[in-house]
């Protein structure tokens, strides 16, 4: 359907529904195994990092009464396993889907390490730059709330991504979300996706503990979807760079929120906890309400907000 097509530098969408990195994993999770992934618009995989990671202590994730808490810590086999293993198997299997690899470390190095190898695999149409994750000592968002180094890391991971798109992912656990976001364009980003999780804890008054075993974790889920809708909504006033939109979107008025506030494609994460189908079932139900709200197309509205400069 034309209506709901979706270009990008890099992907062009045959809908504006992507899963949040990590959802799917690299495509090989059970819910990945049971469905079609052809019914996303493209699809996001793990953050993978120079080396395998085991993650942070178990539990690494809970439900909370409207969101989710994690603290993952960046589980992956490491990019070799990754550009030898989990790319190839994906391709074989969907080869016009379009893919989004996302890059992760602890040094400007270990980010230009994996960025050149996932680049060079010839498997992925785009790169999510990932300087936002809360759940690691190192690197994470370390490198995401100071505009210095989100300009730093994201021109040298250009340097080596050659015409791959880079789509530096935002975090949230910052004053002023317009500063980092320059940032990111000064070095070179063709895109921002935001936003990530923001910083939270949970304590169980039964057993005065947190609920995940790292203590801290990242937020997500309905309860963030206004923080998002604000953060999109400032940056879409100042940079021009395309916005992939993320943060507690369930239903289809939350995907036109996105659009509203200036996205030009839309991420769901925490809503697969619901609804492994989300993404295609989202999509089934846009064109109807587009035409209930009088939106000619999904474009139009990224223009209006472009407008209001
Ligand atoms: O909330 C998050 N969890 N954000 C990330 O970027 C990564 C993930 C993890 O692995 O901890």
């Amino acid at each position: 359907n034309q209506r709901l097509t979706v270009n990008l530098p890099g992907l062009t969408m045959k809908n504006p529904l992507m899963p949040g990195s990590g959802t799917f994993g690299f495509g090989d999770t059970p819910a990945a195994e049971k469905m079609d992934l052809n019914g996303l618009g493209a699809l996001v995989i793990k953050t993978t990092t120079p080396h395998a990671r085991k993650g942070n202590p178990q539990p690494q994730i809970a439900m909370l009464k409207n969101g989710v808490i994690n603290s993952m810590g960046l589980t992956n086999p490491g990019v070799d396993a990754v550009v030898n293993g989990k790319l190839p198997h994906l391709r074989q299997k969907y080869p016009d889907l379009p893919v989004v690899g996302s890059i992760g470390g602890s040094s400007v190095t270990d980010y230009q390490c994996v960025a050149q190898k996932l680049a060079n695999s010839n498997m992925l149409n785009a790169l999510e730059l990932n300087i936002s994750c809360p759940n690691v000592q190192e690197g994470g968002m370390a490198f995401g709330t100071s505009p210095q180094t989100v300009e730093e890391v994201t021109r040298k991971v250009k340097e080596v991504t050659g015409s791959i798109p880079v789509y530096v992912k935002l975090s949230p656990n910052v004053t002023d979300i317009t500063v980092i976001a320059k940032a990111a364009e000064r070095g070179g980003a063709d895109g921002l996706t935001m936003i990530n999780t923001l910083l939270g804890l949970h304590i169980d008054v039964e057993t005065r503990q947190s609920v995940i075993g790292n203590g801290m974790g990242g937020l997500s889920g309905a309860f963030l979807k206004p923080l998002a809708v604000r953060m999109i909504y400032q940056v879409a006033h100042v940079t021009d760079l395309p916005i992939i939109g993320i943060g507690g979107v369930e239903t289809v008025d939350d995907v036109l929120e996105m659009f509203f506030a200036g996205a030009s494609a839309v991420g769901v994460g925490a809503a697969h906890f619901d609804d492994m189908e989300v993404i295609p079932h989202l999509a089934a139900q846009l064109e109807q309400r587009m035409n209930e709200l009088n939106i000619e197309s999904l474009e139009e509205l990224r223009e209006e907000v472009r407008n209001e400069f």
